[in-house]
């Protein structure tokens, strides 16, 4: 297989690991920031097609990442559920909140394609244009995060108000949640069909909760997402990142069939590689602010990592997404230390 990414995906070490970064297309990029200005909103951007195709492939161009993901967000599903959503900038994410259960059944039965068609029309784009050996990544947010960011109607520190409203209307909450596990398997299903390799599965809140919630709002309906795709893309390859899953990470891995887990920067090196790696291949882990801090934190922080993971299936990442203010020398600094 000429996609060594995609072979790790499949089980295989490779000598040097693959590298790609979470929200490696981001704004650490002055030629992303340059297409953002000229794209309008966030939301445009990311129905744009040529645009979109132009800033998945930046990061790849600039620094040879083994790995393109889609230029998109996990918010464009709730705004094909026909929810408001809007970026401002400097503020994150607004969507129209779900303060009452009532809300959810105001849900279409169905996701609308047609609102995502730009996202179809992306892949296509970039699977022309991709150098051969780079694989090709689509990825949809967890019900459970999405959840959170439809509830509250923005980002919050703890996702309380989802907490809240799971407990209190748990019925509604579960039915939020299995509209959302449809509309993920759909989205999925359509973005292997338009061209990706594999997709990661985000979820970005998983580990703010309690084991119970964690099994119920977390892994059941993950795992139902990725039965859902194997029905109908039958080798699908799809990587989960349930980030601060912590000590439930083994549970994660048990009872979903993941072909690789994201690990967060948080998570104990010797009990990943023990409890995980030894069933599955990993991805991630280095500290998004020792890339941004560089120097010998950066060093010491990349030789822990590969010292971890690098006797095993690994692919190199960050435990969550690169940060803004990351100086792209120290992403430089990154590629030479893998490769030599
Ligand atoms: O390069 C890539 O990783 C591909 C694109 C991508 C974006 N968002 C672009 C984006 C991906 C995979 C995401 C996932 C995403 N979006 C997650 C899960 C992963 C994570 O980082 O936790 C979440 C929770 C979201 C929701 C979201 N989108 C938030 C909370 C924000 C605001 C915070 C921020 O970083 O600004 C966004 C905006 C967003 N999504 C930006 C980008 C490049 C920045 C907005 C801009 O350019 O103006």
């Amino acid at each position: 297989m000429n996609k060594c990414l995609l072979s790790v995906l499949h089980g295989e070490r490779q000598k040097i690991p693959p590298v790609w970064l979470m929200r490696q297309a981001g704004r650490y990029l002055p030629e992303y920031r340059a297409i953002r200005e000229r794209a309008g909103g966030f939301l445009d951007l990311c129905f744009s097609p040529r645009l979109a195709a132009e800033v998945t492939l930046q990061p790849v161009r600039r620094f040879g990442f083994d790995a393109a993901i889609l230029f998109s967000d996990i918010l464009v599903v709730p705004h094909a559920l026909g929810r408001k959503v809007r970026f401002e900038t400097g503020e994150g994410p607004k969507l129209e909140p779900m303060k009452e259960p009532q809300a959810v059944s105001t849900l279409p039965a169905q996701i609308d394609h047609k609102v995502l068609a730009p996202v179809y029309e992306t892949i296509g784009l970039v699977k022309d244009l991709l150098p051969p050996g780079v694989t090709f990544l689509g990825f949809c947010g967890a019900p459970w995060t999405v959840a959170t960011y439809m509830v509250a109607g923005e980002g919050t520190a703890d996702q309380a108000p989802a907490r809240i409203f799971a407990y209190r209307h748990p019925d509604a909450f579960s039915r939020l949640i299995e509209c959302l596990v449809k509309a993920s398997i759909e989205y999925l299903v359509r973005q292997f069909r338009a061209g990706v390799d594999a997709v990661q599965i985000f979820d970005t809140w998983a580990g703010i909760l309690p084991p119970e919630e964690f099994q119920r709002w977390c892994i059941a309906p993950t795992a139902t997402i990725v039965r859902g795709v194997r029905a109908q893309i039958p080798d699908a390859k799809i990587i989960g990142f349930p980030r601060g899953a912590s000590s439930m990470l083994p549970r994660y891995v048990e009872e979903i069939a993941v072909d690789a887990v994201g690990l967060d920067w948080m998570i104990d090196r010797r009990f990943a590689k023990e409890t995980i790696q030894r069933r599955k291949p990993v991805q991630g882990n280095l500290d998004p602010l020792v890339l941004l801090a560089g120097g010998t934190a950066l060093d010491a922080g990349i030789a822990a990592v590969l010292e971890a993971f690098c006797d095993g299936p690994f692919i190199f990442n960050l435990g969550h997404g690169i940060l803004p203010e990351t100086p792209i020398a120290n992403v430089e600094h990154l590629l030479k230390r893998l490769r030599g």
